[in-house]
């Protein structure tokens, strides 16, 4: 989603996303940003399925990110500045309890089930 800005009107932002150099559009959320290079925002803690946002306007919470300063952002309302360095680590290996199944939370969709 781009906020306020018609595409090509103010040039590209670059960023940093797991240290790793990208560009986005000026007026990109950092939400899109992200999900222009790749496939999820970040993992459930519980079923580690892919995440990517839910309500895309700053309700569910779902979409924070981890800035390399320590700080966090609400991807979905925040717009990506140049200089950002975001951070989306992988998902961390899964418990025991998770791959038992045990930890699932209806809803989700456990990691390699996705079509
Ligand atoms: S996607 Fe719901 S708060 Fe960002």
């Amino acid at each position: 989603m781009r906020v306020g800005m018609p595409v090509g009107a103010d040039g590209d932002v670059s960023f940093h996303l797991n240290g790793m150099p990208c560009t986005a559009r000026r007026g990109d959320t950092v939400l899109t940003a992200i999900l222009l290079q790749g496939d999820r925002l970040r993992a459930s803690p519980f079923s580690l399925a892919p995440r990517a946002g839910f309500c895309l306007m700053g309700a569910c919470q779902d979409c924070w990110v981890q800035c390399a300063d320590g700080s966090r952002v609400r991807a979905c309302t925040t717009l990506v500045e140049a200089g950002m360095a975001l951070l989306c680590p992988l998902p961390p290996t899964p418990t025991p309890a998770v791959r038992a199944g045990t930890d699932a939370v209806p809803g989700d969709v456990p990691p390699g089930d996705v079509p």
